[in-house]
């Protein structure tokens, strides 16, 4: 008969072999902060992530994905991720400039892409490969590009000319191009986190902003913007990115999987972007609550006469031959307006 002692041995033995492949086995967490709504092009496209990370690792990796500024809001998640609170983010292209890497702001230039095929030959080229690859001397790591979309312009005031924008208080992204752009129609350019829009359009702290139609309707902005313009004058889109160190320590294996999860998820985003865009102008223009505009092809001229200028005017910000080498790969000649 086994005595006492023993008894408590074995069941210490037993619950120890029970307990180290548990432990061996708890997930890695990757927290995925973003600052849009979930019904949105990157919204949706971080979900997909999070399935097909956990589905690829089966299970090794655990993706928790904190959407609407949850979490933290424009400037802060780019810090938390380099002192690594948080492990990836998808920050729009026009937030880079405060982590030092400038080059990012040549995405914002105003009618650099006439369209997603464009602006693809970029994103998903060496041109695009070179810029994530900047990131690596700030510790974090580029991995992909998602689209979203065009941006338009709204405001409570109708804007069918340069001249509409006059005095203006308009909200941009963190981006020094964008900055200029806002200048160069006369308006007063405003630096404000996404979070912040809504409440700053509501109480008349900025007259208006721009977008892609997914973010404004999400943010419920057409609540407070009486007129929205199809100017679709210059894209936003995302740089998927990575806390350097946790990426680089991370199992080959699991790295492999994650790998392949990017990759599906960046051919499901950039898939799903046009319609999630052409959906939300649908409910905006369904809700009545703005009117919408299209512009004419005189007045679409119009426009880019104005703000081409911020090209040149950025060139000694992001690099005149980089600015080139994007005129070349998509075959853009400001000269000939
Ligand atoms: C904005 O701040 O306007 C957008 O970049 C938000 C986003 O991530 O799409």
């Amino acid at each position: 008969m086994m005595n006492c002692f023993f008894r408590s041995l074995l069941a210490a033995a037993m619950a120890a072999t029970f307990a180290l492949p548990a432990f061996a086995q708890a997930p890695i967490v990757i927290m995925f902060s973003h600052v849009v709504a979930t019904d949105t092009p990157k919204g949706h496209a971080a979900e997909f992530f999070k399935k097909k990370a956990e589905e690829l690792t089966h299970g090794r990796v655990k993706v928790e994905v904190y959407a609407n500024s949850t979490l933290y809001k424009d400037k802060e998640e780019t810090e938390a991720l380099q002192l690594g609170a948080v492990q990836m983010l998808a920050p729009s292209l026009a937030k880079f400039g405060p982590m030092g890497v400038r080059e990012f702001e040549v995405f914002d230039l105003p009618y650099l892409f006439d369209n997603y095929d464009d602006l693809h030959k970029v994103t998903q080229g060496p041109i695009g490969r070179m810029l994530l690859d900047k990131l690596d001397a700030k510790g974090v790591k580029g991995l992909a590009y998602w689209d979203n979309g065009f941006k338009s312009f709204s405001a409570n005031t109708p804007l069918k000319t340069p001249a509409d924008f006059k005095g203006l208080k308009m909200r941009i992204q963190s981006s020094r191009v964008l900055e200029s752009q806002m200048r160069s129609l006369g308006s007063v350019p405003q630096v404000l986190a996404f979070s912040k829009v809504y409440q700053a359009l509501q109480t008349g702290v900025v007259d208006g902003t721009e977008n892609p139609i997914s973010n404004f309707y999400t943010q419920n902005m057409h609540e407070v913007q009486k007129y929205l313009t199809l100017t679709e004058h210059g894209y936003l889109g995302y740089a998927v990115i990575a806390n350097k160190k946790f990426w680089d320590g991370l199992p080959t294996d699991i790295r492999r999987q994650l790998d392949e999860a990017l990759q599906q998820t960046t051919e499901f985003a950039n898939q799903i972007a046009k319609m999630e865009n052409d959906k939300a102008l649908e409910n905006v223009r369904k809700s009545g609550k703005t009117q919408i505009y299209t512009p004419t092809a005189a007045e679409r001229l119009a426009f880019k006469k104005v703000m081409i200028k911020t090209h040149a005017d950025m060139e000694s910000r992001i690099g005149k031959d980089l600015i080139q080498s994007i005129y070349k790969e998509t075959g853009f000649d400001p000269g000939k307006l």
